[in-house]
């Protein structure tokens, strides 16, 4: 199968064509790109699963263009689900509802909830619109790997696998969305991202986070899965000082490593090779994937600096552990 990477309202409208015909399209979101399908048919969903080769006992996210969609996808939307609609939607954000019998089973893993998520890009919003049904889709890589923030990483995973990848630049925010339970009277939060615990706080009053040990047991049936894996060893360094004595440790060895710092680590470096992942966290989150991707290729080690903090510093860093596989230096 060709696979094209097309731009523009040429791309949307043969994209909306694709879906509409029972294909797989891959479209650009603020957070990651997505792998998308018509929610409400089986047979056209089950073939993101082959494109990406996922156990089918993983749900998908179901993405749609305005608030009225939600309602269809599930059984009841209460004063709390309002609230944090009406604060966070668009936006990356997914909120876990009972679902209603529209959403198909193999949506949803078997589970009686659903994930549905309204993305605050314009593209993604106008695509899922001119498609007139709800998208499943996940990140768009290939089970396992490090999920796409641009249409190269997307082909890089799916050429041959899917005819269209609608490209519409780099996506801003960089690691995917929030994922909220709001099944309960206190929602949890299953994955964190960009929507952090102290924004939800603002509007919600209570919510369950968990730390690692937690995390293991979350009944996100994604988070078993070794995700955002890099081919080559990535450990997570505590300072930059602990950066350093690593990086010179591995390079004696005769290993190629390359350090992963913010803006404000540079000077200490002297000469050693580096990525800058940015100023500020917001930054750091928009590159760290595209780090992670495009590095694997260029060297045998990667270092990438702590930033740990309870904002999105530790949604970044909660990605970039698992990279690691929760190794520290
Ligand atoms: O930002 C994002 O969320 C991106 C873009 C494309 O929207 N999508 C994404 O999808 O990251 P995916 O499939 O790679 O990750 C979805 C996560 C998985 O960990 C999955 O287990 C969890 O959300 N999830 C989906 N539906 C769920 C449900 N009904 N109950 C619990 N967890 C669910
Ligand atoms: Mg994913």
């Amino acid at each position: 199968m060709l696979t094209e990477i097309l731009k523009g309202q040429s791309a949307i409208l043969k994209g909306a064509d694709i879906i509409k015909n029972g294909g797989v399209v891959a479209f650009p979101t603020e957070t990651v790109y997505g792998l998308g399908a018509n929610a409400l048919n089986e047979s056209c969903v089950k073939k993101i699963y082959e494109a990406k080769g996922r156990p089918s006992d993983n749900p998908l996210i179901v993405h749609v263009a305005s608030i009225d969609d939600i309602k269809p996808l599930v059984t009841e939307i209460n004063d709390l689900h309002r609230k944090l609609i009406e604060k966070f939607m668009p936006g990356p954000i997914t909120l876990i509802f009972k679902k209603s019998d529209l959403v198909p089973c193999v949506v949803s893993a078997g589970l009686q909830t659903v994930g549905v998520r309204m993305p605050k890009n314009d593209i993604a919003r106008d695509f899922i619109k001119e498609c007139g049904v709800p998208i499943a889709a996940p990140s768009a890589n290939a089970s396992t790997r490090v999920s796409p923030t641009t249409a190269e990483h997307v082909y890089e995973d799916m050429n041959g696998r899917i005819p269209l990848i609608i490209d519409g630049g780099k996506s801003n925010v960089g690691i995917e969305s929030t994922v909220l339970d709001v099944t309960g009277d206190i929602p949890i939060i299953l994955r964190p991202g960009a929507i952090t615990p102290k924004m939800l706080l603002e509007v919600i009053g209570e919510v369950k986070t968990f730390n690692g040990e937690i995390l293991k047991s979350a009944p996100a049936p994604g988070m078993k899965y070794k995700h955002y894996a890099p081919i080559v060893p990535t450990v997570v360094a505590k300072n930059i000082d602990s950066l350093i004595k690593e990086y010179d440790r591995l390079v004696e060895k005769g290993i190629n490593v390359l350090a992963l710092v913010r803006d404000c680590d540079i000077e200490k470096l002297g000469n050693r090779n580096y990525v800058n992942l940015g100023k500020n966290d917001d930054e750091v989150c928009s590159n760290i994937y595209e780090a992670l991707r495009d590095n694997e290729k260029v060297c045998d080690y990667m270092i990438c600096i702590d930033l740990e903090d309870d904002g999105l510093g530790s949604s970044i860093m909660n990605r970039v552990n698992k990279a690691s596989g929760g190794v520290k230096v």
